[in-house]
Order: C-alpha cells, then structure tokens, then sequence
C-alpha cells in the first residue's frame, strides 16, 4: 500500500494593485451582477462575469426559485448566455464573487460541484484553459490556471469515447 499526491492544487495569491486593469473589471463585473442577483430563498448573493475572446465580458448571478432544486448558479448563468450568444467564443477568464445579501463585504466562494462540471466540459473544448478569480475578503486575489485545478479526476467526453 502507498499513500500518494496524484494530483496538487496551485493557486497564485495577487494583491489587487499587482492585477491588470482587464482582470480589475472583470471582478467589478462579477460584483456588480452579484448585486442583481435574485436569491430571496438564501440571501447569498453570488456573481461571476466572463471575458471572451471576441473582448465581450457576460455576467450572471443566482437565479432561485420557490421550487429551490429549479434554481440556477451564477457561474451557469453566466456560462450559459456567454455559450448560447456566442457559441465560437474562447472563454479566457472568469470572476466569482460572493456575499451575504445584508454585508457589505464580498467573500471568496468556489464553485459548487456542479458549476465545476459545467465549466470543465466549455474548458475541454477549447483551445486554451479558462482562468479562474476568486477575489478574498482581505483585498487579495487568487487566481488559477484553470477549471481543471477546481475538479480534478473530472468526468469528461473523452471518458464516454474510450
Ligand atoms: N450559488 C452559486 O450561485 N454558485 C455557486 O457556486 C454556489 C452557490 C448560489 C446558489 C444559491 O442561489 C445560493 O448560492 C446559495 O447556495
């Protein structure tokens, strides 16, 4: 028997004078959608805004519903309508962001399980590997490479072609 590290997480943690402008707005993107979201059910506010390759940014929030298993994520709204308006479009980045709805303050929240899956099929076929903003409460900033760091061992279209 051996106990292994198959697979390790690495994420670069950036104060937000150290990002560039592009990725600055992207994250006030992610916020401002945030705000709009409609989430009665939980009061948590959640925003993820993309930026494409044709220099569109989309955003969405949480969309709820009194039938709450009917709801939708913010990082799905927001990767559905960039995918359904723009079906050829690379997705080069993504913010997310998060905050109870009575706080000022956002905090950092990953993607659900879901949402990861999601993102993972769009990510596999693409050319490039999307990049992931994940903004702290503390200011600070942590970025990954790619959905894949968020999922890994993921079940993808190469698993059903095997
Ligand atoms: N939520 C998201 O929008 N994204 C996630 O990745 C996790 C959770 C939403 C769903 C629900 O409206 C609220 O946050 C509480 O779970």
């Amino acid at each position: 028997m051996a106990k292994r590290i198959v697979k390790e997480v690495s994420l670069t943690q950036y104060e937000a004078n150290e990002l560039d402008q592009v990725t600055l707005e992207l994250i006030e993107a992610a916020k401002k959608a945030a705000l709009n979201a409609y989430s009665p059910y939980s009061n948590f506010q959640v925003g993820a805004a993309l930026l494409l390759d044709n220099g569109k940014t989309i955003s969405g929030n949480n969309q709820e519903n009194a039938c709450y298993p009917a709801g939708l994520c913010a990082e799905r709204v927001a990767f559905f309508s960039a995918k359904s308006q723009y079906p050829d479009c690379q997705i080069m980045k993504v913010a997310i962001v998060a905050k109870p709805a009575n706080q000022e303050q956002f905090k950092m929240a990953t993607p659900c399980g879901s949402c990861r899956q999601v993102m993972s099929e769009y990510e596999n076929n693409q050319e490039q590997s999307i990049k992931v903003y994940l903004p702290d409460a503390d200011g600070s900033v942590y970025e990954s490479d790619s959905i894949d760091n968020f999922l890994p061992f993921k079940f993808s279209n190469k698993d059903l072609n095997s």
